[in-house]
């Protein structure tokens, strides 16, 4: 017998020995999406570029069998659909939508307002007409774009200071504008297509009681002028021991208490931030589970089902998440390790799931 196949065997013997290792590397993971009575979603960084969908290949399975929903986590932002004055590429994030499409899943649009530099077009830095029918016009196009395809869009994101929580954000829009901006986008938003859920999406309400308030003015004058809001993103970057799960049960009960419909729209939760070492200790894994199973269990607890619009984690794979891309140092906050195996984070989510429906 040659050395390979003696090898062979050897290796089908030791399989043999050890049943419940085997059962165990091929037992199918349980479903996210199936666990869940609400759309349970992740942003994908793809949709950027033409072909760029072959960079979740190796992931496919996995998106597809856990989730419901995806959203771009740049591609549908104004520098990628509105690259010039005149231009809008919509090339990318088709392609983008029909993937959603070919399997089943809902798409979020993310984001059709949003003042941060580097996604900002770089003519609209420096744009001179008339800003309002400029920003009309970009809402406008891209909402009847999608129209039908794209269920939900995050309209305005990040609107409010988060150091003055008490005032709005010192945008261009701002700037330009004043706060109208805000309003004429959702208008703009729900002529355009009138069937999509329309929200305002933001950071920090569930830690900054200021903020929250200042949201709630917002959403009661809204409610009060009938402007088409529908609902609130909050984005939930949190750590892992802030801000507290009393805080975060209040602050979604808050927009439960207005009719509005509330989703988690960028979940993730940092390991790092404020220890910043080098490598991942197995204890806070555990604590990072427990802080996802608190956190869905919270969101199950304070939203009633109809206004539920459902949870989105902010990337699948740990070394893709935008918290490794964008620090110099490392970070594990999502769901599922670098080779695409389920963490102890999985797990609280599902079990989060269980508890209630
Ligand atoms: C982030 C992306 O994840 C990064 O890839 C990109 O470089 C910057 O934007 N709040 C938001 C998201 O609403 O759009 C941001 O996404 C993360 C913070």
């Amino acid at each position: 017998m040659s050395f390979r196949s003696t090898a062979t065997l050897l290796a089908l013997i030791i399989s043999f020995w050890q049943p419940e290792g085997r059962a165990q590397s091929i037992a199918p993971l349980p479903a996210l999406k199936d666990s869940a009575k609400f759309l349970v979603g992740v942003a994908l960084n793809v949709g950027n570029e033409v072909d760029d969908l072959v960079d979740i290949k190796e992931s496919a399975a996995l998106i597809s069998t856990q989730f419901n929903s995806i959203v771009a986590e740049n591609g549908m932002k104004m520098r990628f659909l509105h690259p010039a004055v005149d231009t809008y590429d919509f090339v990318a994030a088709d392609a983008l939508v029909e993937y959603a499409r070919g399997h089943g899943m809902i798409m979020h649009g993310h984001t059709l307002i949003w003042h941060h530099d580097s996604q900002l077009p770089d003519w609209m830095k420096s744009y001179q007409g008339d800003w309002q029918a400029m920003l009309r016009d970009h809402v406008q196009q891209i909402c009847r774009h999608f129209a039908g395809k794209v269920k939900s869009w995050d309209v305005v994101n990040e609107a409010i200071d988060n150091r003055h929580t008490d005032q709005y954000r010192a945008t261009l829009f701002l700037d330009k504008l004043g706060p109208a901006y805000i309003e004429q986008a959702f208008i703009a938003a729900h002529e355009a297509d009138p069937a999509a859920v329309l929200y305002y999406n933001d950071f920090g309400m569930e830690s900054k009681a200021e903020k929250l308030q200042f949201m709630l003015t917002i959403i009661d004058d809204f409610q009060r002028r009938r402007i088409p809001l529908h609902g609130i993103g909050f984005q939930m970057h949190v750590r892992v021991d802030s801000p507290n799960i009393a805080q975060i049960k209040s602050a979604l009960q808050a927009v439960v208490a207005r009719g509005l419909q509330v989703r988690i729209s960028e979940l993730d939760v940092s390991l790092n931030q404020t220890r910043k070492v080098a490598n991942l200790d197995p204890a806070l894994t555990q604590l990072q589970k427990n802080r996802y199973r608190e956190i869905v269990s919270a969101y199950l607890q304070s939203v009633p089902p109809a206004q539920r619009g459902g949870i989105t984690f902010w990337g699948l794979l740990d070394k893709d998440s935008w918290l490794v891309e964008s620090k110099p140092y490392p970070d594990w906050p999502l769901l599922f390790d670098d080779q695409g195996q389920a963490k102890p984070a999985f797990w609280g989510v599902l079990e989060g799931l269980k508890e209630l429906q």
